[in-house]
């Protein structure tokens, strides 16, 4: 603790404080103090331990990437968008499933519902997210435990593959993905993308959801499983703690797991 202060109040911090002023000074001696030390504070170390229960594995263990990805990146540098590193992993997943249809959670701009489309030519791709007006959304998810608010409302629904031949293959559900009646989708669901809130109740909702629509032999992917998201990693710690393998990808925020629909344990928590 003493070392780690003594750290942060180098030569560079007196002549920052000379420069910003006190107050601004002491913000920065805080991020300087956080960042010797990641287990800085409680919540951190907390979100550190969940995060180390998923274990991770190399890419090239998880799938065989295929010769040839078909990416459109228009979309994928949108703040809230899944990043290049990550769709790359859920494509290969996805393509190594070879679905004939897959339902994605958190639809977004689109950016990763058109690039699953161009890449499984043959399947019929499902996406749900709130509806495009930002009242409806607001009226849907109040009092809900939601995140990212600020997605919500920035989102340019489906955007990446409107007016686009994909979108013949693309059905875009609106609702609350946690009370929304999938009953109408009639498809062969084997894939699975779990990204719409990520609170530990909505992680959970999206994946019994999964589970129940689930047929045969399946993948799901749920993206941000990292610190910044200790609901998404405590739900997989618990799917984990049940036997489960859930696995994350390195260099990636993408965990995943393949399943069987008809695993007694699947079961189990489909009927949660
Ligand atoms: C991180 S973005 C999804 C990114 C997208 N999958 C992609 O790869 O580009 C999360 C999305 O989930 C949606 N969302 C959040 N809470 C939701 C809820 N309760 N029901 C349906 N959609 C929700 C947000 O509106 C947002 O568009």
């Amino acid at each position: 603790m003493i070392l780690k202060g003594l750290l942060s109040l180098n030569g560079a911090s007196a002549i920052r404080g000379l420069r910003l002023g006190r107050a601004e000074w002491s913000r920065s001696l805080q991020r300087t103090y956080q960042a010797v030390d990641p287990f800085s504070t409680r919540e951190r170390r907390q979100e550190t331990l969940l995060l180390r229960k998923i274990p991770e594995i190399a890419s090239a263990e998880a799938f065989l990437w295929p010769s040839v990805i078909e990416v459109d990146l228009r979309f994928a540098d949108v703040d809230g968008s899944t990043p290049t590193r990550d769709i790359l992993s859920i494509l290969a997943l996805a393509m190594e499933q070879r679905p004939e249809a897959v339902l994605e959670f958190g639809t977004f701009w689109g950016s990763t519902t058109a690039n699953l489309a161009r890449n499984l030519p043959d399947a019929v791709i499902h996406t749900i997210d709130l509806p495009p007006e930002r009242s409806q959304a607001l009226v849907l998810t109040a009092g809900k435990p939601v995140d990212d608010v600020h997605l919500i409302e920035s989102r340019q629904l489906g955007e990446a593959f409107r007016g686009s031949p994909l979108a013949k293959r693309i059905v875009q559900h609106a609702g609350d993905t946690a009370t929304y009646d999938y009953s109408g989708i009639h498809d062969r669901l084997s894939f699975f993308l779990v990204d719409g809130s990520h609170t530990y109740e909505y992680a959970r909702s999206d994946t019994l959801t999964s589970f129940r629509l689930a047929t045969g032999a399946c993948t799901i992917a749920w993206h941000d499983c990292d610190e910044s998201h200790p609901g998404v990693t405590r739900w997989l710690g618990e799917l984990i703690g049940a036997g489960l393998a859930v696995r994350r990808i390195q260099g990636t925020v993408v965990a995943y797991l393949r399943f069987d629909a008809g695993d007694k344990r699947i079961r189990t928590f489909a009927a949660g």
